[in-house]
């Protein structure tokens, strides 16, 4: 029975207690969702020696915080290429910089692996943020995918449409069974605000998932091979507007569904530091068990039960 760590969207609150916690446990690896580095894009450069410590084998993805700059950053939420285009050498830069920084831990984006214990691993399209046109585009497959220039140059993608082609030859690669990791999570999952990745910064609740994910794993059902769970982050624990508790796990039709994203991710309860994660266990029957875990000092709190663990 593999047991898989899923650790959330940093944001920089992962340290050397971490690494020990980690180290020291059961985990047959640890998958990374992304966004390790604050609203500064250089912060991330801090975090990979840790990272670096950990000997259990680590994949990461990396989020829309990770290697892009500010003006990138707003120029995705205001549809300006002119701003995205005008960061985007910087983030040519700052990958390699992350790449060579990373000798143990696997960089993943667009790529197949095989994980410890023979489960595949798909890991699904880099930096991914959403796109609030979606929800009113014709064919939001046609939208440009999240920071067009790097993921152009380095992946050959430019679109949604042209992902979801990338993502398909990914899973016709793949050998069952499988999961599936990336930053933000698909379309389908609900479009209220707690829903786990309805938007919860919009005027209107909408569905904010992306649609190139949710139509390969569409894919991936109609030709029989579907993965046993979509992975990501990208959407905070609680919902921004309200702090309510917002949806993390789900099951539909047989895959189960997964938003870590949970921030902060360490925080006080009851006195104590707790630092949260998400353990995957996956049963000799393909079945997927997801619990929240909160590590304390010498002890693993898990439970689904969010509330009972609120920051204090
Ligand atoms: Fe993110």
């Amino acid at each position: 029975m593999p047991n898989f760590a899923i650790i959330g969207d940093m944001h920089m609150q992962f340290d050397e207690t971490d690494v020990a916690f980690f180290n020291a446990s059961d985990y047959d690896a640890l998958l990374f969702v992304g966004d390790l580095a604050s609203k500064n894009p250089d912060s991330m450069f801090r975090l990979l020696p840790i990272i670096e410590q950990l000997t259990k084998p680590a994949y990461l993805i990396p989020g829309n915080h990770d290697t892009t700059g500010i003006r990138q950053l707003l120029g995705e939420l205001m549809h300006s290429d002119m701003l995205i285009e005008n960061g985007a050498s910087s983030q040519i830069e700052r990958m390699q910089k992350m790449q060579s920084a990373l000798k143990r831990t696997q960089l993943c984006g667009y790529s197949n692996h095989t994980l410890p214990q023979g489960i595949g691993l798909v890991a699904a399209r880099p930096f991914s943020m959403g796109d609030a046109h979606a929800a009113t585009a014709q064919d939001p497959l046609q939208l440009p995918v999240n920071f067009r220039p790097y993921v152009a140059k380095a992946h050959g993608v430019s679109t949604l449409s042209e992902s979801f082609v990338r993502l398909k030859s990914l899973i016709d690669a793949v050998n069952p069974p499988y999961l599936i990791l990336a930053h933000h999570g698909p379309y389908g999952l609900g479009s209220l605000a707690t829903d786990m990745w309805g938007a919860d910064f919009l005027p209107q609740e909408t569905d904010f998932g992306d649609h190139d994910l949710a139509a390969a794993v569409t894919y991936a059902q109609s030709i029989g091979k579907p993965p046993l769970a979509v992975i990501a982050g990208h959407m905070h624990y609680p919902t921004k507007h309200g702090k309510k508790p917002k949806q993390w796990h789900a099951t539909k039709d047989g895959i189960t569904y997964i938003n870590a994203a949970r921030w902060p991710r360490i925080f006080k309860h009851e006195g104590r530091d707790l630092r949260h994660h998400v353990r995957l266990t996956i049963t000799g029957e393909g079945v997927c068990d997801a619990v929240a875990c909160y590590v304390a000092t010498g002890e693993v709190l898990t439970t689904n039960d969010d509330r009972a663990v609120a920051p204090q």
